[in-house]
């Protein structure tokens, strides 16, 4: 009987249960034995690891966070944590590894899988910045969440005509706060990747009143620059004080949305089915409504691409 080992790393991420269901029941589905390791590349270098079963991710769908625990993945990008965690799986008689991650856990699974271990990777970040990675796990669940904030401090900000900058998670990439920007109609949206527009868009929350602008709603991505700042910049160039609301880690839990708990589940799935048919050294996304492997190449390019059309959208539909 094959044994396989399921762990998640790096950043929690809404959906990341979901996934860990999924790999189990249709590791036991496929009577493998199913190996849950706790605390992410930390923990199987200590060797934290137990059997599951079907009954061990009962009722865990539902629950943002991981199950398993999680830590960071750069453990084995060093000789000797790599050689450590070799040792472990030999050991444990892990035939295959499932890595449950973003970015730096991808790289790391391809670190093992380079050494010799079959290993899948299933993406979830709430940054969404993997490169050539179309759909990732918990991104939609924090996008609905911001949304939801910004909602709510839109309700104070127009009753009281007072503005608010936002800012959101993503870590170098604008993605989180570019998408939910446009989901909850914010007027300024100010993303790293287009740090050459910062000059512009403070001119334009500036000009905002002269264009009837009564209160504006400002996301900030934390990559460009955080709220504080941008308040205090805004306050000594043109005296308008906002609100500044830090999301934080509020957007990394809850509970996932339906779309990312399908999400994981079809990703779960396809990750085992690959490795059974020997496939590995893949992360399993869906393009096109389909189950798609890319290769670990892709984890290595620098940064992901940010929708040209939807930020432009963004500030068409900002007038
Ligand atoms: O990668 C997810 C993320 O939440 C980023 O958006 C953020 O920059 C980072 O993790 C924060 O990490 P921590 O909570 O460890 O400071």
């Amino acid at each position: 009987m094959k044994r396989f080992g399921v762990l998640t790393s790096g950043a929690d991420a809404p959906g990341m249960n979901a996934a860990i269901r999924a790999v189990v029941r249709s590791g036991v589905y496929y009577d493998l034995e199913m190996i849950g390791i706790q605390y992410g590349f930390q923990g199987l270098i200590d060797g934290k690891m137990d059997q599951m079963d079907a009954a061990s991710v009962g009722s865990i769908m539902q629950r943002g966070g991981t199950i398993l625990q999680s830590s960071p993945s750069d453990v084995v990008f060093t000789e000797e944590g790599k050689a450590k965690a070799l040792q472990m799986i030999k050991q444990h008689g892990i035939d295959s590894l499932i890595v449950i991650g973003g970015k730096e856990s991808l790289q790391a699974a391809a670190v093992l899988e380079e050494v010799g271990v079959p290993t899948a990777a299933i993406p979830a970040t709430i940054d969404s910045d993997i490169p050539g990675v179309y759909e990732v796990i918990g991104f939609d669940t924090a996008l609905n969440t911001v949304m939801d904030y910004i909602d709510r401090i839109r309700d104070t900000a127009s009753s009281h005509e007072k503005s608010s900058i936002i800012e959101v998670m993503g870590r170098d990439t604008g993605n989180l706060a570019l998408w939910s920007g446009l989901a909850g109609g914010a007027e300024n949206i100010l993303i790293p990747e287009k740090k050459e527009d910062l000059d512009y868009i403070v001119e334009q929350i500036k000009q905002g009143p002269s264009r009837s602008k009564r209160y504006s709603i400002v996301v900030v991505a934390e990559g460009t620059v955080s709220g504080i700042d941008l308040n205090e910049r805004l306050k000594q160039e043109a005296g308008i004080e906002s609100r500044v609301t830090v999301l934080g880690h509020t957007q990394r839990g809850g509970a996932p949305t339906a779309a990312d708990r399908i999400l994981a589940s079809r990703l779960g799935a396809y990750a085992v089915d690959l490795l059974i048919k020997d496939q590995s050294g893949v992360i399993v996304t869906i393009k096109d409504n389909r189950p798609e492997a890319l290769t670990y190449g892709s984890v290595h390019a620098k940064t992901v691409q940010v929708d040209e059309d939807v930020y432009n959208l963004s500030s068409r539909l900002s007038i």
